[in-house]
């Protein structure tokens, strides 16, 4: 196997269980490494420090998978962080047919994603040296869940930064149009193929769960970025009267409309809007909810866009504090790495002095347990989410 040494200083990263090598940080090879090859990673003094993929002409050139000198990566080991990953999942009771099986790095499978949506699985490999062990993963994934359909999802880094293309689709079994998946007391459609991520943002599980505490009966809600309506029907089903529902997308809106009518919930109204636009005008018209969600996509994919992602958490937050009655309550969503929870915090509180609404924190959330977050491993907490009364 292709040695690799590392610049002095970086061994007390690794030895902290921290995954990643830089490109600069590496001093040598013991033979010039191809995309994808497997290597032992080693201090500048020769000694060992993990066992990792390498994809030379990435920043993020080296992922280990192995910290311990006894388990190099092959076949073996793969199966057992699968079966790892499995088994923490069984001791998680999450209420639910779906949920995250592997979650990269916090499962120590970096580069690889695979959502369970009942009998079926979506998989996306996002590192090149992943994809290469995919014959590995996809016969761990077989043997261990007995799936009937696994499908492949393609994601817009892996071709960016990682340079390889992948097809997508169905790649084992058979995979429907939707699958019908449970959460809690909710039952909801999934359209795998067409849906957004891997068809459903199973990571807000606990925070659907966690909102229900604020529902007052015959609260009137407003639920910003809905997708397919997991905030809106927890609201419905915690005793809200009404809900608005609000979403860019038609077809997860179509979704949604169809997920009310399986639970036998109405007076869910979905408004296909850009949220920046509709906000607005909700506060132009002087409209006013006992409680307001919002959940947005990612606005900061990379450092060099915290800046202006803050500009537009601060307006949103600030149109939710308008649009939120006094005494009621706003939640407040951010799944970038790059926004931590102080910047959700701090934009808070800014937007609260420009709004001149007191704040009273009354709760916080952060991913559900199966997208685990590993401490060493900052990159693996993303999803933070801030509930507040608005006084
Ligand atoms: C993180 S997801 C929300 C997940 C949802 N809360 C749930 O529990 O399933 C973000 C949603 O924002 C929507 N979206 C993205 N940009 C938007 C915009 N400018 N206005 C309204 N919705 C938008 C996407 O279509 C997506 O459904």
């Amino acid at each position: 196997m292709i040695q690799v040494r590392v610049k002095p200083g970086v061994e007390d990263r690794i030895r902290g269980f921290f995954p990643w090598v830089y490109k600069p940080e590496i001093i040598g090879y013991s033979k010039k490494p191809e995309k994808g090859d497997l290597v032992v990673v080693r201090d500048f003094g020769g000694k060992f420090l993990g066992y990792g993929y390498i994809n030379p002409s990435a920043n993020i050139s080296i992922r280990i998978l192995s910290f311990n000198k006894e388990e190099p990566v092959n076949e073996e080991l793969i199966r057992k962080r699968v079966f790892q990953a499995y088994e923490y999942r069984k001791r998680l009771h999450l209420d639910s047919n779906a949920f995250r099986l592997v979650h990269s790095e916090g499962d120590l499978l970096p580069g690889l994603v695979v959502d369970v949506y009942d009998e079926y699985l979506v998989v996306e490999f996002t590192t090149y040296g992943m994809n290469r062990l995919r014959g590995w993963v996809l016969s761990a994934l077989i043997d261990l869940l007995k799936p009937k359909g696994i499908y492949e999802k393609t994601s817009e880094y892996v071709s960016a930064v990682e340079g390889f293309k992948v097809e997508g689709g169905v790649i084992y079994g058979h995979v429907p149009q939707e699958v019908l998946i449970w959460e809690h007391d909710l039952k909801f459609i999934v359209n795998i193929p067409e849906g957004q991520k891997t068809g459903f943002f199973l990571d807000q599980r606990r925070a659907r769960r966690l909102i229900r505490e604020f529902v007052k009966p015959g609260a009137e809600c407003l639920d910003v970025f809905c997708h397919t309506g997991g905030f809106a029907l927890s609201l419905k089903r915690a005793g809200a009267k009404r809900v608005m529902a609000v979403d860019i997308s038609s077809l997860a809106l179509e979704v949604g409309k169809r997920n009310a009518e399986l639970n036998g919930l109405s007076d869910i109204e979905w408004v296909e809007a850009n949220a920046f636009d509709y906000l607005r005008e909700l506060h132009r018209q002087g409209k006013k909810f006992d409680l307001v969600v919002l959940d947005p996509p990612s606005f900061a994919k990379n450092k060099a866009a915290v800046p202006n992602a803050l500009r537009g958490y601060k307006e949103l937050i600030l149109r939710g504090l308008h649009l939120t009655k006094p005494g009621g309550y706003l939640a407040v969503y951010s799944c970038s790495f790059h926004i931590t929870r102080e910047h959700l915090l701090e934009t808070t509180l800014s937007a609260a002095t420009d709004a001149r609404r007191q704040v009273r924190i009354v709760g916080e959330s952060f991913q559900d347990l199966d997208h685990p977050w590993i401490l060493q491993m900052p990159n693996t907490l993303y999803l933070k989410g801030i509930y507040m009364e608005v006084l």
